[in-house]
């Protein structure tokens, strides 16, 4: 395809505006080392809110070769919203992604489908692209509608959307047991759930859309692992949270990938 796979690095709630600073500095580094061979994929990291203005210096002034984003962003543009962040100033910062609908964001804050599609529409309001979570639990699983589960919840999303708005789209499909539990899904899982995934776009919003949209696995992806979910048709790449802590271990995933 000719979709360029992507590594994305969620930190969650870890590192520092100093540790992260570090971290890419150390990224950069390995990135550009011949024996990485690194050339295929995007790498993009998602730090903290206190650290975006670090990591935005760093790859400007050093004119680094590596995206970035946000966690989760307000759905309002501004005003008396004590505590959120507005896209237009992760746009300011130069993020170029914003994760939305993380299943942590859903858990732990009132984050339902109806608030998810206005953190969608607000990202691309603000020229970024919303790397849209979803997937299902064990209890799912464990019943055999993990398929349609993921299908349908980026259908409640994506309901609404143009195609245009729709060809713009990342997928991280993560199923919910296996993020950080080390228990990964088998890569025929992954490309069952991802090529489910995909054929749905396909049938809403046409084959162009459908083959336009980066579709990625999430959960105990390890540098181990990696390569061959990597393999699989329908899987773009990864979001990486405990393994993208380790730097030397992003990097290794990323020469992989
Ligand atoms: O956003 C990342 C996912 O939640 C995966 O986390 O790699 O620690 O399993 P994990």
């Amino acid at each position: 395809s000719t979709r360029i796979p992507l590594v994305a690095g969620n930190w969650k709630m870890n590192f520092d505006h100093l540790e992260a600073t570090y971290f890419v500095q150390k990224l950069a580094w390995l990135l550009r080392d011949a024996r990485f061979e690194y050339k295929r994929c995007e790498v993009a990291l998602f730090p903290a809110f206190t650290a975006l203005r670090s990591v935005q210096v760093l790859v400007e002034s050093e004119k680094l070769n590596i995206t970035y984003g946000a966690q989760s962003v307000s759905v309002t543009t501004q005003g008396a919203f004590t505590g959120d962040v507005s896209a237009d100033m992760l746009t300011r910062l130069g993020c170029s992604y914003v994760i939305v609908g993380h299943s942590e964001r859903r858990k732990y804050h009132p984050e339902d489908d109806a608030n998810i599609v206005d953190q969608v529409r607000a990202v691309l309001a603000a020229d970024m692209i919303p790397i849209l979570c979803v997937g299902e639990s064990y209890e799912e699983r464990r019943q055999g509608i993990e398929l349609d589960f993921a299908v349908s919840q980026v259908r409640d999303v994506t309901r609404d959307l143009s195609d245009e708005e729709a060809a713009k789209l990342i997928i991280a499909y993560e199923p919910v047991w296996a993020i950080g539990t080390g228990m990964v899904a088998t890569p025929q899982s992954a490309q069952e759930a991802a090529k489910a995934i995909r054929d749905d776009l396909t049938g809403s919003f046409g084959a162009k859309v459908g083959n336009a949209v980066r579709i990625l696995y999430g959960g105990s992806v390890t540098s181990g692992n990696a390569a061959q979910l990597i393999g699989e048709a329908d899987v773009d790449g990864f979001l990486i949270g405990g393994a993208s802590l380790d730097v030397d271990e992003l990097a290794k995933i990323a020469r992989l990938t």
